[in-house]
């Protein structure tokens, strides 16, 4: 049995593209594996902490080796908590827009508060920096108003897929697995709906391999 976090970053509440594919991907892998659980996190509904002066002092003294105030060690429980729910999973599919060439804002904020020294990454300054979430696969369904094939000059806008790909190897992951859907606004609704469909064919196909 196989526990699935499946992270939604789109708050286009029954329009999102990613959300429709990835959404797909989980029931095809649900009738494939009935048993295994799925926990939704929704990131535009969760309760997710400003990561601000109080969580940032608390982040620097674990970099540091000092111990948490109290009032840092109370904010820091919400931390661990979101750690916590995020390493007890197996497999994880995450769904997400490109906005502005990167990820909302409410996925990087997630990753601000999950990417942490001794819980996601460690480092020794005589090996340097490891990832701690190892040995777990990720299905990243990207949705793009525009397109950024490959070998274009426009893949160098793709700061979405890059940085994705960038921190989740930083905190271990190995096996990232990828569906884009493009372009969802730049040749009009019926490419988009043509585009959507195709990948929603290719997330059945996929969730056979996860
Ligand atoms: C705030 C915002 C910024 C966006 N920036 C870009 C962008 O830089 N490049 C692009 O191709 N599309 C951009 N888009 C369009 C979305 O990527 C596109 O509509 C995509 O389908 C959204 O994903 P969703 O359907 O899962 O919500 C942006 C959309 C929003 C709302």
């Amino acid at each position: 049995m196989a526990q699935i976090l499946y992270l939604k970053a789109s708050p286009r509440v029954g329009r999102s593209h990613s959300v429709a594919v990835a959404d797909s991907f989980v029931a095809a892998y649900q009738e494939l594996h009935p048993g295994d659980p799925v926990e939704v996190l929704d990131l535009f509904q969760a309760e997710l902490p400003a990561f601000d002066g109080l969580l940032v002092n608390a982040k620097y003294n674990i970099l540091h080796g000092r111990p948490h105030s109290p009032e840092e060690a109370g904010a820091w429980r919400r931390v661990e908590e979101l750690i916590g729910q995020f390493k007890a999973a197996d497999k994880y599919v995450l769904a997400t827009p490109m906005w502005n060439f990167s990820i909302p804002y409410r996925l990087k904020q997630y990753l601000d508060i999950i990417v942490q020294p001794t819980y996601t990454f460690s480092y020794a300054p005589d090996t340097g920096y490891r990832g701690l979430v190892t040995g777990k696969p990720i299905m990243l369904v990207c949705a793009r108003g525009g397109a950024y094939p490959e070998g274009t000059l426009a893949a160098a806008y793709d700061l979405q897929t890059a940085y994705l790909k960038l921190i989740l190897q930083f905190i271990g992951f190995t096996d990232l697995r990828w569906l884009l859907i493009e372009p969802t606004l730049e040749q009009g609704p019926e490419m988009a709906q043509e585009k959507r469909r195709q990948a929603m064919a290719r997330a059945r196909e996929l969730a056979r391999e996860f």
